[in-house]
């Protein structure tokens, strides 16, 4: 079949390239011209583990090309996905629709012929049924725009074979369309036939499936925090803890590693714009949201005031090498990472902070200068006084303690992801401290 894509960024690229694979031809649109040049070229726009290869195989396959143009896309296809960004607005803790609104619009206002256009972007509860009484307004007469939405799942760093094999696909339809199901479901066959569920349902349900999921994932996280935060006062061990609990198939191991606490461009924004839409809402019961927040931006200010307590009461002139930036291990991405956060604040208190980071070094360099960086973990950590482990790159893990406790002015380790073999660092001398044990100080 022919589909189109509008965005090409984290979550349209892989997606695109996911539908070509399947077998569809697909026409990809992004406004972005850095992005779109990359693309034209057969190359992903971004760091993304697989992505360049599939990018190039499918194009010389031509099924995958793109274009600038949101008319070339209606031209393409009567199908039409939307993943364009929908960020935190910069004053307020609500989503910005303006990109998701204005493609969704000029979209219905140029189809001449029935189009069908499925939302992907995350966006809050309510959003496609507002839309639709715009859309209405626009489409030219004689012309049906419907707008279905159907949320995606994919994590930075896995997108591809996210994409390749999506854990459930979600669909939500407006009331009393069939049709809308008919046609995805031909779509989807190939991922419906390998076993993919499909969950047909009205669209606020389907938005509220992906704000639900990300936000249960962040709650996962900052409880397994709020946890780690008693055991710094008891002389319970987290690590252990969280093992008890992931024995529980009820609970599960994921998302329960404890430590500086969740980031990115997706889980953050997502759990904020959930409680700002139930307070709109008048549902009191979202401040439980709002907690899962400030519990995660909690272990950020956490890191920095043990820092501080290890620089003997004040961080001014001291020397902290951080190893980690992105905010997770895998990807470059440096959005809301805990890893960032916690290196600027302690520039901001006046340490000389020197950056390590497998892939994350260039926006580092180019965006934040206040950082030093240096290329290789031991050359950063050449004079520190303190080093803090902030995104567990399983890289660290194999590095040898004696020889960084050779190249450091004091040999004092704060593990932040509390992943690092305690009893390896302290043999080479380090006093060790990890977020959720009790040799944590108070
Ligand atoms: C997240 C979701 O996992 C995806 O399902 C979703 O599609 C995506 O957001 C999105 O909305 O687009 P991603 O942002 O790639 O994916 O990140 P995750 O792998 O979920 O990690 C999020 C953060 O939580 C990272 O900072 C990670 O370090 C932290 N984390 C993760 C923990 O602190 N503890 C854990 O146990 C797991």
């Amino acid at each position: 079949m022919k589909l189109s894509v509008v965005g090409c960024g984290r979550l349209g690229a892989p997606y695109a390239a996911s539908l070509a694979q399947i077998g569809h031809e697909v026409m990809g649109v992004d406004t972005d011209p850095a992005q779109l040049a990359a693309l034209k070229d057969g190359r992903a726009p971004f760091d993304e583990p697989g992505l360049d290869d599939l990018i190039a195989g499918l194009s010389r396959d031509g099924l995958l090309r793109f274009s600038h143009a949101g008319y070339d896309a209606l031209d393409h296809a009567d199908i039409v996905f939307v993943c364009v960004p929908t960020p935190q607005q910069t004053d307020s803790e609500e989503a910005d629709l303006t990109a998701l609104t204005a493609a969704v619009l000029d979209l219905a206002g140029q189809a001449t012929r029935d189009t069908l256009i499925i939302a992907k972007s995350s966006v809050p509860v309510g959003t496609c049924a507002a839309l639709d009484r715009e859309i209405q307004e626009r489409v030219q007469p004689g012309v049906r725009v419907t707008l279905g939405f159907s949320p995606d799942f994919l994590r930075e760093s896995t997108s591809v074979a996210d994409a390749a094999k999506p854990t459930r696909i979600i669909l939500g339809v407006p009331d009393k369309d069939d049709r809308v199901e008919r046609t995805l479901r031909a779509v989807w066959q190939p991922w419906l036939d390998m076993g993919v569920p499909l969950v047909v349902t009205n669209r606020a349900t389907a938005e509220l499936a992906k704000s639900a999921a990300n936000a249960f994932l962040a709650t996962k996280i900052s409880y397994i925090n709020a946890m780690a935060a008693l055991c710094e006062k008891t002389g319970a061990d987290i690590t252990t803890l969280a093992t008890s609990l992931a024995h529980d198939p009820r609970i599960g191991p994921a998302m329960l590693a404890p430590g500086a606490g969740f980031g990115g461009s997706c889980i953050p924004k997502d759990i904020r714009a959930l409680y700002a839409k139930a307070a709109q809402l008048g549902v009191p019961e979202g401040r439980l949201f709002r907690q899962v927040d400030a519990i995660n931006c909690r272990r950020r200010r956490r890191t920095v005031e043990l820092t501080r307590q290890q620089a003997g009461g004040t961080l001014t002139g001291s020397r902290i090498t951080v190893w980690g930036a992105a905010f997770k291990p895998g990807t470059d991405d440096l959005r809301d990472s805990p890893a960032l956060a916690i290196a600027l604040d302690l520039v901001a208190e006046g340490a000389h902070v020197v950056v390590h980071d497998p892939m994350a070094l260039p926006h580092i360099t180019a965006h934040h200068p206040q950082l030093t960086t240096a290329e290789d973990p031991l050359r950063a950590a050449a004079g520190a006084q303190i080093l803090l482990h902030l995104t567990e790159w399983p890289q660290y893990r194999s590095i040898n303690p004696a020889d960084v406790a050779a190249v450091m002015d004091t040999p004092r380790i704060i593990d932040a992801r509390t992943v690092l073999d305690r009893t390896a660092w302290e043999a080479a001398g380090f006093h060790h401290l990890a977020l959720g044990t009790q040799t944590t100080t108070n």
